[in-house]
């Protein structure tokens, strides 16, 4: 999913000062986290969800939604989930956010980097999302951490935009024993939820 961002409008954002080390992430920890991650896509995002939609992501894997705060207010997010698809077990980036004032900063980048690394340790092979192809920052950002553009899927948002399907693969020890082990070799609590399909 990923809808188009909202315009940058015509103000100047104002920047925060403030040190990455104030920065305080956690995983979702229940419905008092909910508004919060809702009131940041609606502001950010272009095409509303409903609470259900929030709810089908954050009741089934609260483990893979992150929320970003300084001094108490929540300043960005990253809803995931993760499930069988075709033959591959894989994650999906289903929205990520992060303030104006507050971006340019990382904070994307360790919400995105902390979701992928469960989706590693739960035995995903690969990661996905859709991104607008006018979307430059979020092209950037997710090209800086290894996705490629595996498809163009024509006008797939609302407003008529094109977007591009990122994948992120995961490098797979038994298929190339030189690469760094990025993924855990336990399989005990691998695929931990199966019932819903990515997509
Ligand atoms: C996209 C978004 C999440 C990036 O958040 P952020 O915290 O500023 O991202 P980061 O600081 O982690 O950026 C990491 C890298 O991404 C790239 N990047 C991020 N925003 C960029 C921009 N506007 N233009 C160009 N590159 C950008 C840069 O390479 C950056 O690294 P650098 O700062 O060392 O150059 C934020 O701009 C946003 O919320 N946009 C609106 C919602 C949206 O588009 N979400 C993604 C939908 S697919």
């Amino acid at each position: 999913m990923e809808t188009s961002a909202k315009g940058e409008g015509v103000g100047k954002v104002e920047k925060v000062e403030f040190d990455a080390s104030e920065i305080e992430y956690v995983s979702y920890g229940g419905e008092h986290h909910l508004p919060l991650i809702m009131n940041l896509v609606d502001q950010e995002l272009s095409e509303p969800y409903s609470i259900f939609t929030y709810r089908y992501f954050v009741y089934l894997w609260p483990q893979l939604s992150f929320l970003a705060f300084h001094e108490g207010k929540c300043v960005g997010t990253v809803v995931c989930k993760m499930g069988e698809h075709r033959s591959t077990f894989r994650g999906y980036i289903a929205m990520l956010v992060v303030i104006k004032p507050y971006r340019g900063r990382g904070i994307a980048t360790e919400l995105v980097s902390r979701s992928i690394k469960v989706m590693m340790e739960s035995g995903c092979e690969e990661v996905t999302l859709e991104a607008e192809v006018t979307n430059k920052g979020a092209l950037a950002l997710y090209g800086r951490l290894g996705f490629i553009r595996a498809k163009r899927l024509f006008h797939y948002y609302l407003n008529g935009v094109d977007a591009f399907r990122l994948k992120l693969l995961f490098p797979q020890p038994e298929l190339h024993p030189s690469l760094p082990m990025m993924v855990d070799k336990d399989d005990s609590h691998k695929h931990g939820d199966h019932r819903h399909s990515v997509e």
